[in-house]
């Protein structure tokens, strides 16, 4: 499952859950989107997610990466994966994630898997939690305990 996870939300966490029960092993992996503007590191957005994984209890066939050079499918071939899973909220995620999906397929025969989020996450994304947070707002309700804590209003304006 690639992501940016910039930071991890708890949509990302409920497909996270769902996608570890279809599968033998999931891979959430965090890939450096160079068309958007950052507002965690790379490597702390991995902590982030094992956190957020261990303090949800979810279940031991989840591992937590990082992807920077390469495309996307390398790292499937690398580690034996066939199969992308995403998570789509609307008729505008999958707009974005369909040409991706085939050009994954033609590149290294890799399968994209869309799964549906419960309805209530499907509001909540990173862009809007960085944009909440970057403004003063609480952002508790969309994001796990560890990125809340970090984001939490009066959080130094260095990071935002
Ligand atoms: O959370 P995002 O930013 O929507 O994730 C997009 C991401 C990182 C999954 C996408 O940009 C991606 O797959 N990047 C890897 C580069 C690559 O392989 N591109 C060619 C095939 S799409």
């Amino acid at each position: 499952m690639p992501g940016s996870f910039d930071p991890v939300t708890l949509g990302h966490l409920d497909v996270i859950e769902r996608a570890a029960g279809l599968f033998d092993e999931l891979h959430v992996l965090v890939v450096h989107n160079p068309s958007k503007t950052a507002l965690l590191p790379v490597a702390q957005r991995v902590e982030l997610i094992e956190t957020s994984i261990r303090e949800a209890g979810f279940a031991g066939n989840i591992t937590v990466a990082s992807w920077s050079v390469g495309l996307l499918v390398d790292y499937c071939t690398d580690v034996g994966a066939s199969v992308l899973v995403k998570g789509i909220r609307s008729q505008v995620d999958v707009a974005y994630e369909t040409p991706m999906a085939i050009v994954n397929r033609n590149l290294a025969h890799v399968e994209t898997v869309f799964l549906l989020p419960d309805p209530a996450h499907a509001h909540v994304s990173s862009s809007l939690v960085r944009q909440v947070a970057g403004l003063g707002g609480d952002v508790s309700p969309y994001v796990p305990r560890a990125v809340a804590a970090l984001l939490e209003p009066g959080t130094s304006s260095d990071l935002l």
